[in-house]
This record gives structure tokens, sequence and C-alpha cells, in this order.
């Protein structure tokens, strides 16, 4: 699908060859001056004028065949304040109500658009056309081709529209690869995919196997995937967007392909759903395949352990004891906490960059889908500064978290008498008892954990990926971009002998 950014009148709009064309309605243009006469216009003044539209944002109101305008289908869509949000409200309802399989051309007219609300439109345009296919037989992939958004200054608004593309590019690689059942996406299927945006400028990747990450030491990873007679994987993305000496923000994300539990089998009812365990590093592939395209002046590395948690002849049992590769030791009391011991592993191997920040982002506890449902991700971070400007960010990309405790008493439920500690906390407070855990692992860097269980996919009739929280990545890691040119020049070699005021 392409996208395409227009300055057009509605009188151009009204003309263009195109399937159908929704055209975006905000508050204020209810009270926009008389004088304009084409057809469009006046069809939405009169549909407002006579209340055939309800005010609020994502009403919508449908017209075939107007005299005058090209397109045959038209759907008018209240958009509200005109925010982001609002206008993600619109499109989402205007391409519900239209016969998507018949539109292969969409004109989306969107006039005096504020930046951030193109990115939102283009991104659910996308999201409500995406459609899974890769192991259907018989359906149709989507039929949409071309998008045209018509704006009153494309020049103005040009910069938020590429970002929405590669956004929603990056939304829907997270999303196909994570809604990929995990026969059709193990490890080694997933770095396959990992290797192919290695081909992508600035991009490169390379990927370990278990004679390589045994080398390393990560004898929690490995003791997750001693359970499987699939590989695990270990991948390791680099984005060079900036000086070689400008130390990177280091992603991890939790590359579980399938989650049984382990020995500490999960029950049966939606266990299909922990195919979406690797959430975490779909979005983080997903957020380099949006960074390829975007370009920014930043570097950024993504690490991606994955393998399956199977319950097996020589898997995991409750009690036993690994060392990790930090040479803290750690006694499994319960195999279905293993998000956390892969993922110990790669922070550790993370501390070789010495991030400027180092972010793992995890599908990890079931205790933050009942503390937070699927509305905003638990954030977690060592530093105000970047709890800030995760949280920032995640409210402008409309993909929001809210920061959670990290008190040091969370952890004491994590002593064991046996090793340094245990993979589990009683059940209180379970998402902040996870990440007391990871702590453990991130030494001296400014670190934050994303706990996505609940918003990384939605359940029942509707279910799938959502691709979050690749939009906040982006943001983010633009955000960053932007503070990175504003600071002085700043060498590795320097920056490790001084440390830095984070
Ligand atoms: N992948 C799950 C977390 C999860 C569960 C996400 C349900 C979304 C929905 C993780 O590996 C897990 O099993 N966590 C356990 C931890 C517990 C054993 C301390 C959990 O949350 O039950
Ligand atoms: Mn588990
Ligand atoms: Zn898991």
């Amino acid at each position: 699908m392409d996208f395409e950014l227009k300055t057009l009148t509605s009188h151009q709009a009204a003309s263009m060859a195109a399937d159908a064309l929704i055209l975006l309605w905000p508050d204020r243009a209810d009270e926009a001056a008389g004088g304009i006469d084409d057809p469009l216009t006046l069809w939405a003044r009169g549909a407002v004028a006579d209340k055939d539209i309800e005010p609020a944002a994502g009403s919508c109101l449908l017209a075939h065949r107007l005299p005058g305008v090209q397109p045959r289908r038209l759907a008018l869509a209240r958009a509200g304040d005109g925010s982001a949000a609002a206008v993600r409200k619109a499109v989402l309802a205007a391409l519900k109500a239209l016969p998507q399989d018949a539109l292969k051309r969409l004109v989306l007219l969107a006039g005096n658009i504020a930046a951030p609300a193109v990115s939102a439109a283009v991104q659910a345009v996308s999201e409500a056309s995406y459609r899974y296919v890769a192991t259907k037989s018989q359906a149709k992939p989507r039929a949409l081709q071309k998008v045209t958004v018509g704006v009153a200054d494309a020049g103005a608004v040009r910069q938020a529209f590429e970002q929405g593309v590669a956004v929603a590019h990056g939304v829907e690689w997270a999303r196909e690869w994570a809604n990929r059942p995990g026969n059709h996406a193990t490890p080694t299927l997933l770095a396959e995919a990992a290797r192919q945006l290695g081909r992508q400028p600035k991009v490169s990747v390379e990927v370990l196997g278990p004679k390589e990450v045994a080398k390393l030491g990560m004898g929690a990873f490995m003791a997750v995937a001693q359970g499987s007679s699939e590989p695990l994987r270990f991948i390791v993305l680099k984005y060079q967007g900036a000086a070689k000496s400008s130390v990177p923000v280091v992603l991890v994300g939790k590359g579980i392909t399938f989650d049984t539990g382990g020995i500490s089998l999960k029950p049966a009812p939606e266990m299909d759903e922990m195919k979406f365990d690797m959430g975490g590093a779909a979005s983080v592939l997903g957020t380099f395949a949006a960074l390829a395209r975007l370009q920014p002046a930043i570097n950024v590395v993504g690490l991606v352990p994955s393998c399956e948690n199977m319950p097996d002849g020589r898997a995991i049992k409750p009690g036993d004891v690994v060392t990790s590769m930090s040479g803290q030791t750690i006694e499994i009391l319960n195999t279905d906490a293993e998000g956390r011991l892969i993922l110990c592993d790669a922070l550790t191997y993370a501390q070789r960059f010495q991030p400027r920040a180092l972010i793992d982002v995890a599908t990890l506890t079931g205790a933050c889908v009942i503390a937070l449902g699927g509305v905003r991700a638990g954030m977690y971070a060592n530093r105000d500064e970047l709890a800030q400007a995760l949280y920032q960010a995640g409210e402008q990309a409309l993909d929001p978290c809210w920061r959670m405790p990290l008190d040091d008493e969370y952890a004491e439920g994590l002593k064991s008498p046996f090793a340094d500690m245990a993979n589990v906390a009683g059940r209180p407070a379970g998402s902040v008892t996870a990440a007391k855990f990871l702590q453990k692992f991130v030494g001296e860097a400014p670190w934050a954990h994303l706990d996505i269980a609940g918003v990384a996919w939605k359940g029942g009739a509707a279910k799938g990926a959502t691709g979050r929280p690749v939009p906040l990545l982006v943001q983010y890691l633009l955000d960053e971009a932007s503070r990175l040119a504003q600071e002085p020049r700043r060498s590795a070699k320097t920056a490790a002998k001084t440390p830095r005021k984070r």
C-alpha cells in the first residue's frame, strides 16, 4: 500500500479518480464562513446543519454517487477537536463503514490538519486495512493500494506524514510476525525475517546460535531453550544513523515464540495466545523497519533473545539453579517465569554498548494485564528523565504507558536460600517484582522496562497483534535524535572516562 501527500482543495479532491473519499470534518469546520460552492463541502455543511450526522468524533455519514464528485463512495467523518486522537477515531470509523474490498484507491481529505494528526491519520488507514493472510488459503489480501492524503499545505505537514508512513510500516511488520503461529514463527524464522531487515541502508544484523550463546555464558537464556527441539537464536541488530562514536540506545525484545509455561505448564484455555509472547521482539524489529525508512541521526542496537518455552525430558525443573551471563545464580521456582530469564542475559550483553539508554520490551506478566488492562503499557525506569521521555513519547504517539514503582522493598520476595535470587516472588505486585528481577542485571545503565502483556495483542473476536509499542519507540528515538543533535559532541571514549550526568 502506497501513501502520498498532496496539497488539495475540496474542488480538486472531488475530481480525483478514486473508489472512495473520506472527508474529515473537525468541529471548527461547522463555523467556517460560507461562500464555498464545491459539491463536497455543500454536502457536508448541509448534513451537519440538518443534524444528519452526530457531532461526536468518529460519527460518520455515507453517501453514494454525489453529483459533481468523482469518487463514488463518500464518507463524512467527524473529527472532533482535530487532535491526533480524534482524527484516528474518525478514520477508523470511516473505514469500518466503507466496503473495504471495493477500495483500491482512497482519498482522505483532511484540509487544515495539524502535523500530529496527519501521522495519526496515516497510521489509522494502515491499522484499519491490515489483513492477516499468511496462513489462510482463501483469504483475500487487502484491496487498498493507493491512499492520497489531501491537505491545505503539504509542505507544512510533510515530516509528520513521513513519520506516519514509517511507523505504520513498522507496526504492520510487528503485527504480521506476532500474528504468525508458533510453527510459522520459530526462533529460526524470526531470525531470518530480522536478516531481511539487514538489507536496508544503515542496518546490519547478526544472528547467534546455541554455540555462540553458550560461549557467551548465557546460562539463563539457554536454560529456557533447553526444553525445546527448536534451536535458540540471539538476534543483534544495529542501526547506524550517527557517528560511530555516538553511544547507542539499546532496545531489548522478549522473543518467546511460544510459551507453554514449561514444566510449570499453563492451563489449556487461551494457551494459543502465547504465540504472541514474542510481541516485544516483534516491536523491536518493527521499530528497526521504521528506522530504516526514516534514517534519523542516532545509533540504535536491537537485541532479541528468542526461543520456545516447552515441557520436555530435558526441560528445566522447578528448583533448578542456573548461572546467568552476569555470574549471578538464579533458582528457577517457576518455569513459566521464563521471560525474565532470557531477558536478564540480553541485558547483561547490552552492557558492552554502554548504552545512552537501555530499554527492554516484553509481554512479561499476566499481573500487568490485571493492573493496566489493554490501554497503557506498564513502564518502569531507574531515571526520572528517561521515564518522562517515554511517557511523553507514548502520549504523542497515541501509544500510552504508565510509570510503575521500583522500590527496593518489592525485591524482598526474590530472595532464595539456594541461589543469589529466585525467578519469582509471591503473587502480589507480580509485574513489579518481575521488573525488580530485571533491574539486578542492568548495572548503572539508564534503564527502562515496558511490560506490554496487556497491549501487545487483543483477545476475543478481534484476536490479533496490535504492533504496540512501535509508535512509542519510534517517537522516543526521534525525540532522542533531536536531543542528541543539541548535545555538545562527545565521543564514546570520553563518555566512558567521565560519567555523564544523565
Ligand atoms: N508470557 C507470560 C506473561 C503473560 C501471561 C502475558 C498472560 C500475557 C497474558 C509470562 O511468561 C508468564 O507466564 N508470566 C507468569 C509469571 C509468574 C509465573 C510469576 C505470569 O504472569 O503468570
Ligand atoms: Mn511464561
Ligand atoms: Zn512468557
